[in-house]
């Protein structure tokens, strides 16, 4: 076998079923840069999918019931059971998303497209059989999911039942998350960390892995890569001190759960002052992650050149991580929502580093 021959023997296949005509062949072209691809109607799928396939990706009317049952019926078919399964939704709004979770999607994209962040998902949801072995990649990602869930546990369960949070104790589980992040992808990161019931550890883990994206996509040394690991583990550390009831109320807190609220920057400060080991930006990040640049924040009103870098990077992704994540209370925001939200806070942030942040807050999605 050629050189040549082997590249395309090992290269995904995919099939773009669609009821859209034209509409989807921009989708085909940008899915043609990592695979091949094979666009039919949904009526023309075949009763049996074809060895090499990889997966099929779904273009079709999902509010149609017609196309719904015909895409149903088409892919009955045993064989096509366990294949991964791509939906486009027609808007970033998520219409359809029920539709096609119900229809086995293995994830869902939507328009208007983002060529980079589609190849991205399909990287995730069609694996090929080249670059970093699969069991490999789910291994490494567990580790850094069981380290950061080790972690969370110490901070949130132990800490305020007396047993002491040592330094060492974050340090042990950086590389597994970095690993994590690394050999599979922040998507997936998210979506395992997502699953978590507990939504401070969730909220803990989404911060701690756009973190260490961003981190990765700027090309960071392993050393910097982990002290924002470090600091995204730690920001909420005083929320360990917060009641759960105040922490996990279903529904918008009063002024006073509020005020209590606030008040974990400090605790979280004193806390791990009090324990001692712990390096200055480290109490700096645990304290001030709520402050803002144009000195509105919290609990010390900090402008500009008063909030360091690293602060300034933990702040950025602790809001976006909020916005993207599921709430009790209300819908998460989409990707484009919640970036956009923080362009809109203009002084606050540092709009700059929120610039280079877009293709992480972007790409994964
Ligand atoms: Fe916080
Ligand atoms: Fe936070």
């Amino acid at each position: 076998m050629t050189a040549l021959a082997e590249k395309t023997s090992t290269k995904r296949r995919l099939l773009l079923a669609s009821d859209r005509g034209d509409q989807s062949s921009e989708l085909a072209g940008i899915l043609r840069s990592v695979s091949q691809v094979d666009t039919i109607p949904t009526s023309e799928i075949p009763d049996a999918p074809a060895h090499d396939l990889s997966g099929i990706v779904v273009d079709i009317n999902l509010r149609s019931p017609e196309s719904v049952q015909l895409f149903r019926n088409k892919l009955r078919a045993e064989a096509y059971r366990e294949m991964p399964r791509l939906f486009v939704l027609a808007d970033a709004l998520h219409h359809g998303s029920m539709q096609a979770w119900a229809l086995g999607a293995t994830d869902t994209i939507a328009r208007p497209f983002d060529a980079q962040g589609i190849l991205q998902r399909i990287r995730a949801a069609f694996p090929d059989s080249e670059g970093f072995d699969e069991t490999d990649r789910g291994k490494a990602l567990n580790r850094g999911v069981e380290a950061a869930h080790a972690v969370m546990v110490k901070i949130f369960e132990k800490l305020p039942a007396g047993v002491p949070l040592h330094f060492n104790d974050i340090v042990a589980a950086e590389t597994k998350i970095l690993k994590a992040i690394k050999h599979s992808s922040l998507r997936e990161w998210l979506t395992t960390v997502g699953c978590h019931h507990t939504a401070t550890y969730r909220h803990c883990l989404f911060v701690t892995g756009f973190a260490v994206a961003f981190a990765q996509h700027l090309g960071m040394r392993e050393d910097d890569q982990r002290r924002l690991a470090r600091a995204a583990l730690l920001h909420d550390v005083g929320k360990a001190f917060i009641p759960v009831a105040i922490l996990d109320k279903p529904g918008e807190l009063t002024e006073a759960e509020m005020a209590e609220m606030r008040e974990h920057p400090r605790r979280g400060f004193e806390a791990l002052a009090r324990q001692g080991g712990f390096p200055p930006e480290m109490l700096d990040v645990v304290l001030h992650h709520h402050e803002f640049l144009d000195g509105s924040g919290y609990p010390d009103g900090l402008r500009g050149k008063e909030i360091s870098d690293i602060v300034r990077l933990t702040t950025m992704v602790d809001i976006y991580a909020a916005m993207v994540e599921k709430r009790p209370y209300r819908l998460q925001f989409t990707h484009a929502r919640a970036f956009s939200m923080m362009e809109e806070m203009g002084d606050k942030l540092d709009q700059h580093l929120l610039q280079a942040f877009r293709p992480v807050a972007f790409g994964y999605y």
